[in-house]
This record gives structure tokens, C-alpha cells and sequence, in this order.
């Protein structure tokens, strides 16, 4: 497993994590099992939200009553979770009260003194950079929160928040696959008119910005074909792609997963590829794909399988 230190932090990180999104209805023994298969193949980042679950903070609380961690146990994993979305309504919420709050409640859920990483959700269009600042101070000074970062975020609205900002933002958690790679497809597409590939959808140059500034991209939905609607892998809408992964999967004698996982990876960025699956084998076939040498032409002939244009 690729490791590496998280600009901005002390902390040294796989480039392929765990999300527990899906873990609300799975037994205390299944969660033990597929963050213990975590562990045995490198993976000691976890990543929450107080949403997951269906009720607030239920997927935390899942994961620390099966794991229950001992404080050294605890000192060797990184907990990151995320606040900012009220799924009552819904609405955005990055009020000093509302994002205190909820990081307090998913401390008390997961059982545990700080989060590694506190990431502001989605961007609320209400937002006052000043009580985000107020709250991370206040969450920074009390040692409940180490280091903070940002999910679905644009450069400007990254800007904005670091203005007001003692802290530095160290992580961005964008949707991205090999079908869902909007930001890294328009930027190799700009400025063509007419062509839908040319739509700037992340407020200009998201990967760069983060680059740029050493924010860790992290992908979320790495298998997803699009929002939520299914994954890409095995799916007969994307029979071309699929025939490149096999045939990519054969040659380097990994899974299909591996090599989905590996397009992320292989990217310089130096991402981290956020796995949502529930089943331990899944977890450790696409943790393969951390430090796979796909050449450029592989990964641009997967880019273009997906359906992508290389003008
Ligand atoms: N920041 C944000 O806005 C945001 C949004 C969504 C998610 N996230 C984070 O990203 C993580 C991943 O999201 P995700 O779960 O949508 O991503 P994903 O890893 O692309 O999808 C996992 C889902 O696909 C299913 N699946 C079916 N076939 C699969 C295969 N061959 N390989 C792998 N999975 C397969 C899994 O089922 P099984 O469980 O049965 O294997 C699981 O339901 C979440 O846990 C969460 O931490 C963040």
C-alpha cells in the first residue's frame, strides 16, 4: 500500500481509505471483518459523516460499538468525518453552532477524544467564512480537532473559507471515477464550443487549484457510473470500458477493481481513493490497485472507454 504524508499534517496516509457510508445495517462481526481486512492490507484511514446512516451519526456509532478501540488502537488509525449538511429539510448548515455541535456528537458516536479530520461537507450557500473560522478555532484550541479540510468544494469557495482561516484546508472529497472524472475530462477539453466535455462543472480548475495549494483530492465513488446510480464495473452499458479493464485486470494479474481503483491512483495528484463496498474481498482486491504502474497510454485508453474525448 502507497503511503505518503498529508501536506499540511503529520500524518502518513494510505492513498486508498475506507469510507463506512453502508455499514448502518451490517453486524457488529461484519464490520470487525471488513475493517480488520482494512487494516491486514494497509488501509488505517477511515472516513465518516455524521449523516451516514439514515439517522444522524448511526454509522459512526456502529463503527466504534463493533471495533471498540482501545486508546492505542485508536492512536493508530485516522478518523476523519464531516458536518455541514442538515438531511432534515435538507439544507447547509456552517453555522459556529451547528458545525461545534456536530462534531461533538460524532466524538461521543465514535467513542473517541478528536477526529484526525473534520471535512465541511457540501457548500452552504449561506455560508460566513468568519463562524467557520470561529468554530475551528474553537474545535483546534480544545484538541477535538486536529486538522480540517473541505468535500465538493470549488477553488473560490476553497479561497474564500482560507481567508478567514487560521487553519490550513488539507483535503477536498470530490466524486471521482473513471466515468465520473468531470474535472480531470474538462480540463483536457477547454474552450471547445459545443462540446459537453468543454463545461467547466467545478467552478474552473478544481485539481489543479488543489495541487497547486497540496490539498489531498480525495475520490468518492470511485465505482459509481454516475450519482449513486450503480457501479461501472460488470455494467452492459459500459461494455467497451469494461473489456479494457479485464484485459488490463489479466495482464497485471489483478481484479477488474484493482485497475478501476488504479486510474485513480496513477494520477500524479497523489489522490486517495475513498472504497464504499461492504465486502471484505472488494476492499482488499481494489486496495491492490494503490502503486499499480499503469502506463499513459493505458490510462488514457481507459479515459477514452469511458466514453471521454481526447481531442
Ligand atoms: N463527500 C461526499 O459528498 C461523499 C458522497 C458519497 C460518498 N462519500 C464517501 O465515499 C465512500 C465511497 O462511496 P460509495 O460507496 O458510493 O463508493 P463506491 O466504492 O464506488 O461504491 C460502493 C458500492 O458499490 C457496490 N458495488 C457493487 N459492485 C461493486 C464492485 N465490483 N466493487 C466495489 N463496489 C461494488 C458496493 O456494494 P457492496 O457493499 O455490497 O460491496 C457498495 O454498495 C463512502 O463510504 C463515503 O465515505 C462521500
Amino acid at each position: 500500500m502507497k503511503q505518503f504524508t498529508m501536506p499540511h499534517t503529520e500524518i502518513t496516509a494510505p492513498n486508498v481509505v475506507l469510507g463506512l457510508m453502508r455499514i448502518a445495517e451490517k453486524s457488529d462481526e461484519e464490520i470487525r471483518t471488513l475493517v480488520r481486512t482494512a487494516r491486514n492490507v494497509g488501509i488505517d484511514f477511515f472516513d465518516h459523516a455524521d449523516i451516514y446512516g439514515g439517522t444522524t451519526h448511526r454509522c459512526e456509532e456502529r463503527f466504534a460499538q463493533a471495533m471498540q478501540l482501545s486508546p492505542s488502537e485508536r492512536e493508530q488509525v485516522t478518523i476523519q468525518s464531516k458536518a455541514g449538511i442538515v438531511t432534515d429539510g435538507p439544507y447547509f448548515d456552517y453555522s459556529s453552532e451547528h458545525l461545534v455541535r456536530s462534531v461533538e456528537g460524532s466524538l461521543k458516536a465514535l467513542q473517541t477524544d478528536h477526529l484526525d479530520i473534520l471535512l465541511l461537507h457540501r457548500p452552504d450557500a449561506l455560508v460566513e467564512p468568519e463562524e467557520v473560522a470561529r468554530a475551528f478555532d474553537e474545535l483546534h484550541a480544545s484538541g477535538k480537532v486536529r486538522h480540517f479540510g473541505v468535500s465538493n468544494h470549488t477553488p473560490r469557495q476553497i479561497e474564500l473559507l482560507q481567508k478567514h482561516l487560521d487553519q490550513p484546508i488539507v483535503a477536498n472529497q470530490l466524486q471521482l471515477s473513471i466515468t465520473h472524472s468531470t474535472f480531470i475530462a474538462q480540463g483536457v477539453a477547454a474552450n471547445m464550443q459545443g462540446t459537453e466535455q468543454s463545461v467547466v462543472r467545478d467552478g474552473g480548475g478544481i485539481l489543479d487549484f488543489c495541487r497547486l495549494h497540496e490539498i489531498t483530492v480525495q475520490a468518492w465513488s470511485p465505482f459509481q457510473a454516475r450519482f449513486f446510480d450503480g457501479v461501472f464495473l460488470s455494467h452492459p452499458e459500459y461494455a467497451e470500458l469494461n473489456a479494457v479493464i479485464d484485459r488490463l485486470a489479466a495482464q497485471y494479474e489483478v481484479s477488474p477493481e484493482a485497475i478501476a481503483t488504479a486510474w485513480i491512483t496513477r494520477h500524479p495528484a497523489q489522490m486517495q481513493v475513498v472504497l464504499g463496498t461492504t465486502t471484505p474481498q472488494r476492499v482488499a482486491d481494489s486496495a491492490d490497485g494503490s502503486e499499480i504502474p499503469l502506463t499513459r497510454a493505458e490510462w488514457y485508453e481507459l479515459f477514452r472507454a469511458a466514453g471521454w474525448i481526447v481531442p
